[in-house]
């Protein structure tokens, strides 16, 4: 594919097909992104991959508390929102059901005792800058 025709017809998407990615593809998917820079060239890097549907209601059952009191006040958006809030209500609620009905879940982690959470400076946030 043309780099910008990959480029013009990227689109965030929240809805997916019941239909399992192939590990080959995972595979290929974490590759790529590790041929991404980091700030100390070390890649120092640990991927979590989440499949079954028990895994991921447990890891993001604050994910589904979070949005749950705001569903009412979101229909009632739907209808006489501006423009700008309707689509902040028809991405809110998906923001359990992309995590929940995505194929897999990958979660990145990295190492880090330079302070990410206690930052001195803007580069302490280098790791979570890079990953
Ligand atoms: C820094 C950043 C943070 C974002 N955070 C979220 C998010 O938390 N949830 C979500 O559904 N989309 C998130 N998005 C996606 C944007 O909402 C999305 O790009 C926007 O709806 C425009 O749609 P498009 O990407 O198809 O052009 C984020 C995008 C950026 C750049």
């Amino acid at each position: 594919m043309d780099l910008y025709e990959a480029i013009y017809n990227r689109r965030i998407v929240r809805d997916f097909k019941d239909k399992k990615v192939p590990e080959e593809t995972l595979k290929r998917i974490i590759d790529a992104g590790l041929q991404a820079p980091t700030h100390d060239h070390l890649r120092n890097w640990e991927f979590v991959i989440l499949k079954e549907k028990e895994d991921k209601e447990r890891a993001f059952q604050f994910v589904k508390q979070g949005i749950e009191p705001t569903l009412e006040i979101l229909k009632q958006t739907l209808v006489d929102g501006t423009p700008q809030q309707k689509m902040y209500a028809v991405a809110m609620p998906r923001q359990y059901s992309m995590l929940i009905n995505a194929s897999h879940i990958i979660l990145p982690f990295f190492k880090s005792n330079s302070g990410v959470m206690n930052p001195t400076s803007v580069s302490s946030l280098n790791p979570l800058s890079s990953i």
